[in-house]
């Protein structure tokens, strides 16, 4: 018995330790663990629970979703002002991925990714048989390469190139205009992951009408405050979603998480009270980080900080902040972003908490 070549050689995504798991570490209950480490939202969307709760009792749990999922589909067309021929919805973001990667990836095809970025990227290209191209980021900013990345995917003829923009775990934004130039000077796909959009604002999504070969990945995990629902959708040209739809899954979502998504979308003037929160929480933190000793915070458009710990041990760090029932993500041993942590904004009482603690054990 056997299983595929691919995992031979093969690093798999970091499964997150559970919250009960690190009380019982912290010796602390439950509810004061502080999780700091999953870029998701604070805020739990009450309104939008209690407004599924009172249906409840009407879904029809015995049947399977409506395929098409339409009330959701109908959502997000007008919060993106697009036709239903333009979308594909998704278990999250991560099933996007999934879905581009089976769509356009044969064995041994080259993908382009341009590092640090979102683990997933790689693993499922890698997953689907490609070979991943790596392209370093440049300073200052952990700018893409756009250069490179077209000399590259000219002289490998890569399928595929993905951006994640703005980027996790750097936090910045490429300008729309560098991802223009790509989808006209290459013949590959370029997949945009846009799971922090709201957060910045800026999209390539209005390009898809005029670029065949791009394609958006989005969630509601982020802005939508949904991550436990799993929701999320591809936006693209009409015949590069029928491709899509050859390999998208009849009933990925569940019928309570179409409808909390339907809900979701009716309120976008919720999320947008949300984000305003954490933008402007962001930005105080990215201040006051940078104003302790032995820590340089980046700049960041969305809703998490990448943060250089200066003269320590960012391991040591991360393993103080854990003991205490603060997680922040350990990403010290990453290539290009060696000694640095990345915070997810929390509500204003979870970050200081953060920063008390983080400045305890900076500022000996
Ligand atoms: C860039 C990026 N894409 C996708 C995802 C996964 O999103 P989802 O929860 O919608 O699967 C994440 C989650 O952290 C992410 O950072």
């Amino acid at each position: 018995m056997k299983i595929r070549k691919v995992f031979e050689n093969f690093t798999p995504y970091e499964w997150e330790i559970s919250s009960q798991e690190v009380a019982k570490i912290a010796n602390i209950p439950v509810e004061q663990v502080i999780r700091l480490d999953t870029n998701a939202s604070p805020y739990k969307p009450r309104s939008w629970l209690n407004e599924v709760a009172k249906i409840l009792p009407e879904l029809q749990v015995n049947q399977y979703p409506d395929t098409k999922y339409s009330e959701l589909l109908d959502g997000i067309c007008s919060y993106n002002n697009v036709g239903e021929d333009n979308v594909v919805v998704t278990n999250g973001a991560d099933e996007g991925i999934d879905i581009v990667t089976k769509t356009f990836v044969d064995n041994g095809d080259k993908v382009i990714i341009s590092t640090p970025t979102y683990s997933m990227l790689k693993i499922s290209s890698q997953i689907a048989g490609a070979k991943v191209l790596e392209v370093p980021r440049k300073a200052p900013g952990f700018r893409d390469d756009i250069e490179e990345i077209v000399n590259v995917c000219c002289r490998e003829k890569a399928n595929v190139i993905f951006f994640c923009n703005p980027n996790n775990p750097t936090g910045n934004f490429t300008d729309i205009e560098n991802l223009r130039i790509v989808a006209e000077e290459t013949d590959a796909w370029i997949v945009v992951d846009e799971a922090y959009y709201e957060y910045c604002g800026k999209t390539a999504a209005n390009l898809i009408s005029k670029y065949p070969n791009l394609v958006i990945i989005r969630t509601l995990s982020k802005a939508f405050s949904l991550a436990g629902a799993r929701i999320g959708y591809i936006l693209a040209n009409e015949d590069t979603v029928k491709k899509l739809n050859l390999v998208r899954p009849p009933n990925s979502l569940t019928v309570v998480s179409i409808k909390l998504g339907t809900i979701a979308l009716s309120d976008i003037n919720q999320m947008r009270k949300w984000v305003d929160e954490i933008v402007e929480e962001r930005e105080r933190l990215f201040r006051l980080l940078n104003s302790m000793k032995n820590v340089e915070a980046y700049p960041s458009e969305t809703n998490f900080l990448l943060f250089r710990i200066k003269g320590l041990d960012a391991n040591t760090v991360h393993e103080k902040l854990f003991r205490k029932g603060i997680c922040v993500r350990n990403l010290s041993g990453v290539r290009g972003i060696e000694n640095c942590l990345r915070v997810t904004i929390g509500t204003r009482e979870q970050n200081e908490k953060f920063l008390n603690e983080l400045k305890n054990i900076v500022e000996v």
